[in-house]
């Protein structure tokens, strides 16, 4: 399998590091971005420990000129990108009649826009050289829509649209783009959901469990390798049959 260059946005992150790991276990070259320098060396630093060479570069996804300037970072440091994962991600959550302005379009930016802002500077040098992956990663709640998150669910719906459209403009140039939509995983967005919500949340996963990073790693790692090349426009739920819907 040939080595290639992978992106993951928000890999420092509770699934990012997974999706960062299992690329590499792949044999491929990945980076990540940070916000805050002394926290992305310091994830930096744990990598490596852990026998895993990751380049970063410095860079907020919710601005175009950051995410250009990302990119031609990651170009500089370890070559032209051929993976991109839109794994970056926040959540806001509260009900609608309470949300602000800031709280919606800080997750409309952080979620949604955030794959335009990264994936537009990539795009043009994948259709160039005839091949590229892109994997966006939603959420259960852009399928089945979830209370205290219209803005989350909106931008998380969009990223599928985004997919789809994309997949068919960037098929004949050996590109394919994707979708996992993970269920409810240990991470700490899951944690930030008050214990006594959780709980109610995780009885409602027929596995009986929230899921694992690795788990949710696993299923961008699937979408790939050559062999993955007719998969384009797919929506890959990996939820513990908590939706099986769409
Ligand atoms: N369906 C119906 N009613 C619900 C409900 C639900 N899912 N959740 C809450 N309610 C009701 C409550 O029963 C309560 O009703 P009463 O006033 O009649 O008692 C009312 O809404 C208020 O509930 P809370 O006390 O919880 O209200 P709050 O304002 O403190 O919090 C909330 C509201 C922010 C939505 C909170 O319930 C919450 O955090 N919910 C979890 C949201 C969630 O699942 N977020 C996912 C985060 S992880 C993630 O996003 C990753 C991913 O992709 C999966
Ligand atoms: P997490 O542990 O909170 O990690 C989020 C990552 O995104 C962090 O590395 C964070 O970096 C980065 N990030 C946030 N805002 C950014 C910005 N503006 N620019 C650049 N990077 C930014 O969350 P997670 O659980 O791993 O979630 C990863 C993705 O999976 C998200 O898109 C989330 O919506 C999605 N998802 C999660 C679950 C779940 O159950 N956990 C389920 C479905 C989908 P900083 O350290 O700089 O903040």
């Amino acid at each position: 399998m040939q080595s290639r260059v992978a992106l993951v946005t928000g890999g420092t992150g509770g699934i990012g590091t997974s999706i960062v790991q299992r690329l590499a276990k792949l044999g491929h070259k990945v980076a990540t971005n940070y916000r805050d320098e002394a926290k992305g060396r310091a994830w930096q630093a744990q990598m490596k420990d852990q026998g895993y060479d990751v380049a970063i570069a410095h860079g907020d996804v919710a601005s175009p000129e950051h995410a250009e300037a990302l990119v031609r970072e990651v170009e500089r440091q370890i070559g032209p990108v051929d993976i991109l994962v839109n794994n970056a991600g926040i959540t806001r959550d509260t009900t609608f009649h309470r949300m602000t302005p800031q709280q919606w379009t800080d997750v409309i930016d952080t979620n949604l826009n955030s794959c335009f802002n990264v994936t537009r500077p990539v795009i043009e040098g994948m259709r160039e050289r005839k091949w590229g992956r892109i994997v966006q990663i939603s959420s259960i709640n852009g399928q089945k829509g979830q209370y205290g998150q219209a803005n989350y669910a909106a931008a998380k719906a969009g990223m599928h649209g985004f997919t789809i459209s994309l997949a068919q403009e960037n098929a004949k140039f050996g590109i394919t783009v994707n979708t996992v939509s993970p269920g409810y995983i240990a991470t700490d967005m899951v944690m930030a959901v008050p214990e006594e919500v959780r709980n109610k949340i995780i009885a409602q996963i027929p596995t009986g469990r929230l899921g694992s990073p690795e788990e949710i790693a696993y299923a961008v790692g699937f979408f790939i390798p050559d062999e993955a090349g007719w998969i384009t426009g797919a929506n890959l739920s990996a939820n513990g049959g908590q939706y099986m819907g769409w």
